[in-house]
């Protein structure tokens, strides 16, 4: 169906509909060709130039972003948040682009953000298992039952109602006791859930402490490579199949 590019230029974030009718008029927007677009005009898909930039994504977007420490996830924080990385019009765009699950503010590693709230809604459900590996390290070494206690789950944390599911703990490789860690204060946790703040406070009740906390694959996704901490892209077809997103 052909949209109306004043409106999809205005839900892209790129100002209201008088300012992007504005843009269209004094041919800023552009086809491929180099063609002038008008207010009138529809969406004709492809590419799109604005003010000689290609048009950002069009909704549904899935990005893929390297969260540093020290930015938080929310929308609405005082503070530096995620979206003080994407560039500004993208917190102005409808649908919102909001991320899937948190990394709290002193994390950092991978984290996905949608417009696409039914996918959103699907992926953060507590019906929806798909696990999430962490490198974790620790303020004093591991007792070595860390492991077969988060394994058997029911673990009860502070302010929760359900026990915990069943989690992994990997021994770093090279640990001297690789079944259990014991000794060490580097491992990764696996999770299948997303509640609040999980792998510090499940390390808090048993005594610990986390230092440093990186999220490093989501389902089959690991942190690509070329994003390092602060950067981001679209997230590619054959990784969105490899969370999997659909
Ligand atoms: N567990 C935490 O403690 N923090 C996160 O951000 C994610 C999982």
């Amino acid at each position: 169906m052909a949209r109306d590019l004043e409106k999809l230029l205005s839900n892209l974030g790129y100002g209201s509909r008088t300012q992007v009718a504005r843009l269209l008029r004094d041919g800023a927007v552009t086809d491929a060709e180099g063609r002038p677009l008008g207010p009138k005009d529809s969406d004709p898909g492809g590419v799109l130039l604005v003010d000689g930039e290609p048009l950002d994504p069009r909704a549904p977007v899935t990005l893929v972003l390297h969260k540093p420490v020290g930015v938080v996830c929310s929308t609405s924080d005082p503070g530096a948040t995620v979206y003080s990385l994407l560039p500004p019009r993208f917190a102005a765009r409808k649908p919102v682009i909001a991320p899937i699950g948190r990394l709290d503010k002193e994390s950092s590693g991978l984290l996905l953000l949608t417009d696409d709230g039914a996918l959103n809604h699907r992926l953060t459900s507590p019906k929806h298992h798909v696990e999430k590996r962490y490198e974790v390290i620790l303020d004093r070494p591991l007792r070595g039952d860390e492991a077969a206690l988060f394994a058997a789950g029911g673990m009860l944390l502070d302010n929760d109602d359900r026990p915990l599911l069943p989690a992994r703990l990997l021994a770093r490789p090279g640990a001297a006791s690789p079944a259990d860690g014991a000794g060490d204060t580097v491992c990764t946790v696996v999770l299948t859930e997303g509640r609040y703040h999980q792998v510090r406070r499940m390390f808090a009740a048993l005594g610990n402490h986390v230092l440093q906390l990186h999220r490093s694959v989501i389902g089959g996704l690991a942190l690509p490579d070329d994003l390092p901490a602060g950067a981001w892209r679209p997230i590619r077809p054959e990784e969105a199949a490899r969370v999997p997103l659909a």
